[in-house]
């Protein structure tokens, strides 16, 4: 359902742009709504055919009259007129269109009091707000909110492609949970620009600041490079090593592809690790080859396929530095407690970012995590009055689409989460340039969607799946700038709304940095109860690095 709204002749077309967001004012109710289409139109169609070229007093008269604008309107919301036909101070209940409004109704910009009742507002006074300000609306200096309590009930994506800001997207949704503190997050950095300093390719700041420089201790970076992490000057990154013993063979299908290992050579996986028990992958890295035969002499496997697994397990562990035969200390379990105390992770991949060790190590850590997650949850759910639900987690993952193909979502881990919601407490952030690679029975679990510009049909028609009138948003999508613009629909905001997304800069430092952040390098250093705070933050860096005492 859309509407063709005429053009008032005072209004050049080439003032709109597609995305807007506009009110069409109804006898008994206000349209919240979105301009998808603008055209030229003419009532007369021979005007068309002999314009008045070489007259410009004719060709003034005739624009607007005979010739005119027409512009499609989407009407997403709307606001019922009270029997005095007042909008109730503007505070009225806003549903979704059951309607349309009658001929002839009149349709305006939105104004700054429109965006407030539809978007809502932040209120720092208000601990209960969880209103945030993503950026400005296409053709207004106004915030546009999302309310991040409901973002975080639901996995969500962020999509578009590569440059379109994802990252810079990311940093501010994550800025706006760990100030509002309503769940840990968990990041699996894959290119190191989350928990410190990250490049932009702007000239004027080439560096912005990562979530540890804004969140200080609220913000533990662990790293499987810690060379590189200390390299670029993180100040106290924990070192995270995996044992051979933590891998699973469920990981290893998972890299079914990037391994190229077939189905036979994953059924032997099963024969050796049955018979060599735990530490069956460093027994079988070290195996020759008269002992692999052996093997199968005595038990059924097929020497061929065990020769092919050593091979590639061999290539895994050259591959990823951080793989040990064997941990002494249990680092997961050491992620689960920082999160548990409500602090908020990034673990880094320094220079171990190639797509194996990333997906082989994301897949593992979140195993156990969500494991320990259905673990507490059901013991809440059983004694809800007696027991704590665990901290809401999300968990941030960027080439989403390797781990959530229809190939592999039914099994990995990040399928099941995505598709159980947050049953237990555990949800999503998928980055993706390529969404049209993700499952779309994952994708239509996807709670809210923001979308910068993506180029490919596949990939529009995949941010879609499941959303119903999608077709003039589409067009909307398909026409935004290539960078710093988003489309953001679902859950956490009442109606689609294309945003110029908020700018990643000192000012947005200085908005949400929390305990430890930036606020207190900017704070008047003279000033004794900044002193104090200080003191208490250094005591505490202390103790993390050395332990108490
Ligand atoms: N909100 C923002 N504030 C400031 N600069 C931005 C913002 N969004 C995007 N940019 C600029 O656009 C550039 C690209 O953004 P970003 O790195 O987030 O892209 P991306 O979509 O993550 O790309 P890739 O897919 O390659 O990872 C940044 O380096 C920065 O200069
Ligand atoms: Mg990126």
């Amino acid at each position: 359902m859309g509407l063709a709204m005429r053009l008032d002749p005072s209004q050049s077309v080439e003032d709109l742009r597609v995305g807007r967001f506009v009110v069409v004012e109804g006898a008994g109710s206000r349209f919240f709504s979105m301009l998808t289409d603008v055209t030229l139109s003419a009532s007369n169609p021979t005007i068309l055919l002999n314009p008045p070229t070489d007259d410009p007093f004719l060709m003034q008269v005739l624009s607007g009259v005979t010739t005119f604008g027409t512009v499609k309107v989407q009407p997403m919301l709307m606001l019922q007129k009270d029997k005095l036909g007042e909008f109730a101070g503007g505070k009225g209940e806003l549903s979704p269109v059951k309607t349309i409004p009658s001929h002839f109704s009149p349709v305006y910009e939105a104004a700054a009091s429109d965006f407030a009742l539809v978007f809502g507002e932040e209120d720092e006074t208000d601990k209960n707000n969880s209103h945030f300000n993503i950026g400005r609306p296409l053709n207004m200096e106004v915030p546009v909110c999302v309310d991040l309590d409901r973002f975080i009930e639901r996995s969500n994506g962020i999509f578009g492609k590569s440059g379109t800001g994802k990252s810079f997207l990311t940093r501010i949704f994550l800025g706006g949970i760990i100030n509002k503190d309503l769940a840990s997050v968990l990041v699996f950095d894959m290119h190191n620009e989350y928990g410190w300093q990250a490049m932009s390719e702007s000239k004027s700041a080439p560096r912005v600041k990562g979530l540890k420089q804004l969140f200080g201790h609220s913000v533990v970076v662990f790293s499987l490079d810690r060379e590189s992490s200390q390299a670029r000057g993180i100040p106290d990154a924990r070192e995270l090593y995996i044992g051979y013993n933590q891998i699973e063979i469920e990981d290893l299908d998972l890299l079914k592809n990037e391994l190229a290992l077939s189905e036979a050579t994953l059924e032997n996986a099963y024969i050796v690790k049955e018979k060599l028990g735990a530490d069956w992958i460093s027994a079988l890295l070290d195996m020759s080859g008269e002992e692999i035969e052996e093997f199968c002499n005595n038990y059924k496997g097929h020497p061929t396929a065990i020769k092919t697994l050593q091979r590639r397990l061999n290539t895994v562990v050259q591959k990823t530095p951080y793989l040990k035969p064997r941990v002494s200390h249990n680092y997961i379990e050491e992620i689960l407690r920082q999160i548990t105390a409500g602090k908020h992770v990034v673990l880094e991949f320094g220079r171990q970012n190639n797509l194996l060790s990333y997906m082989l190590a994301t897949n593992i850590i979140t195993r156990r995590l969500h494991a320990e997650y259905v673990r507490q949850s059901e013991l809440y759910i059983c004694d809800p009055e007696h027991v704590a639900p665990p901290r809401k987690l999300m968990i941030v993952i960027e080439e989403a689409h390797k781990f959530l193909s229809p190939q592999v979502a039914k099994q990995t881990i990040f399928g099941i989460i995505a598709r159980e919601m947050r049953k237990y407490f555990v949800t999503l952030l998928i980055v993706d340039q390529r969404p049209s690679g993700i499952d779309p029975e994952v994708l239509s679990q996807i709670g809210t969607r923001v979308t910068a510009l993506l180029n490919d049909d596949k990939d529009i028609d995949a941010v879609f799946t499941g959303v119903s009138g999608s077709q003039t948003l589409r067009t909307v999508l398909s026409q935004m700038d290539p960078k710093q613009q988003a489309l953001v629909l679902g859950y956490a905001v009442p109606m689609p709304v294309v945003v110029r997304t908020r700018p990643f800069d000192e000012s947005f430092y200085k908005a949400v940095a929390g305990r430890g952040g930036a606020w207190l390098d900017n704070a008047d250093q003279s000033d004794p109860k900044v002193q104090k705070e200080v003191a208490a933050r250094a005591k505490l860096a202390h103790e993390e690095l050395f332990g108490p005492g």
